[in-house]
């Protein structure tokens, strides 16, 4: 059941803050709610029911629902986060160096559809600001396991980007819960070439190598959990855009080297899409239009691997059904962006509750039974 709180912070985003919001443009938008969320006062978060603790990569998560990628792209507002009631949050996506990303405007709402178009092209304050950041929060005040999203810059020729990965991999090692390859935005030129099964392979074993190489000195400050492997599992986030069966090749790459899950699935780049939103724009789609191609993605890659590959599932989960429904197409966890825009703040402890009812209904002891069943 929704407490008073939960009713008020729906009614205050839904009656005050979201008109107010929708007239500034997205990034000030962005820019204002991660200022907010930094300044909040540490409020005791509630504890999540027992049902939704997921353990994976050896790890206990305290829920499945995260924060997906691109939302806090600079790791400014990490506790706010927790706050919310996210059981994750993926940082970054974070470059090596500085950028700016593409020139503005470059995200728009389209809140009939519940969907954003963005092209933001990965603007980052850099992998050394970032890390900086990341050691001043503590351990032991943060109960969400971290991500962080790497990615190359813009300017870095294809020939040289294992070597951006690389840096990302020796500079984050130590933060994170788990680290994220993304080869899948559509806003830098050439990253999603990277995805093809050949490419995939060079790419990722290069990256693979320089993540086993760390010494173990510089894996050891991330442990809050002494039971934490010594080394971060590293996934690969993909498109939802795949043809013919391109994604399955690509999926026994990723078995084969031992890549340790998937993120699935970015924003989706396909004409068709942004035709039938009716827009002119070009850019990734996310939120509800992104829905089902997402799960469809999860459901293909949880098949062909038979769940030998965890899928982090994202893309249009605005619910607690829809949060199942991904789970239950194959996802071990769920992550979340365009929804949190629409919906405000209470969306998290929203969907957790709705998770909770929908598994107890249907007479499940824990979230992660329900992962694959119709798959
Ligand atoms: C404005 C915006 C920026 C994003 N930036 C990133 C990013 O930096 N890295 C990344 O991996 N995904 C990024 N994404 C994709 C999201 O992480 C997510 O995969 C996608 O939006 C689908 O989820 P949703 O429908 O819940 O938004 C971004 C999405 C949006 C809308």
């Amino acid at each position: 059941m929704p407490t008073v709180l939960d009713r008020r912070i729906d009614l205050i985003y839904r009656r005050i803050l979201w008109p107010l919001l929708l007239r500034l443009p997205p990034e000030t938008a962005h820019a204002l709610a991660l200022t907010a969320l930094r300044l909040l006062p540490a409020l005791t978060r509630r504890a999540d029911p027992p049902e939704l603790a997921v353990r994976l990569w050896g790890m206990d998560f305290v829920n499945p629902i995260g924060l997906a990628a691109g939302m806090d792209k600079d790791a400014k507002a990490v506790l706010g986060w927790q706050m919310l009631g996210f059981g994750f949050v993926e940082l970054g996506t974070v470059t090596p160096r500085p950028q700016a990303g593409n020139p503005k405007p470059r995200v728009w709402r389209i809140p009939h559809k519940r969907a954003l178009v963005n092209r933001l092209g990965f603007p980052s304050e850099g992998m050394t600001a970032v890390e900086r950041r990341l050691r001043s929060i503590r351990a032991d005040k943060r109960i969400v396991r971290l991500g962080i999203s790497l990615g190359p810059n813009k300017d870095t020729p294809c020939d040289q980007i294992a070597k951006d990965y690389r840096a990302l991999v020796q500079t984050f090692a130590k933060h994170a819960d788990f680290l994220v390859v993304n080869l899948s935005s559509p806003n830098t030129p050439g990253l999603r070439a990277f995805q093809t099964a050949s490419r995939a392979e060079a790419l990722l074993s290069e990256i693979l190598d320089a993540l086993k190489c760390l010494p173990q000195s510089c894996t050891a400050e991330r442990s809050h959990d002494v039971k934490q492997p010594s080394r971060p599992p590293l996934l690969v986030k993909l498109a939802p855009d795949w043809v013919g069966e391109e994604l399955e090749r690509t999926c026994k790459v990723l078995l084969d080297l031992g890549v340790s899950g998937v993120v699935a699935t970015n924003t989706s780049a396909d004409p068709s899409l942004l035709a039938e939103l009716g827009c002119s724009i070009v850019g990734g789609v996310s939120g509800e239009p992104l829905k089902l191609r997402s799960r469809e993605t999860i459901r293909r890659i949880f098949r062909f691997t038979g769940g030998r590959l965890p899928i982090i599932g994202v893309g249009g989960v605005a619910s607690g059904q829809d949060a199942y429904a991904h789970l239950r197409a194959g996802a071990s966890l769920v992550q979340l962006y365009t929804a949190l825009i629409y919906e405000g703040p209470g969306l998290v402890e929203r969907i957790k509750r709705e998770l909770t009812t929908l598994i107890r209904l249907d007479g499940l002891k824990s979230v992660s039974e329900a992962v694959g069943v119709d798959a």
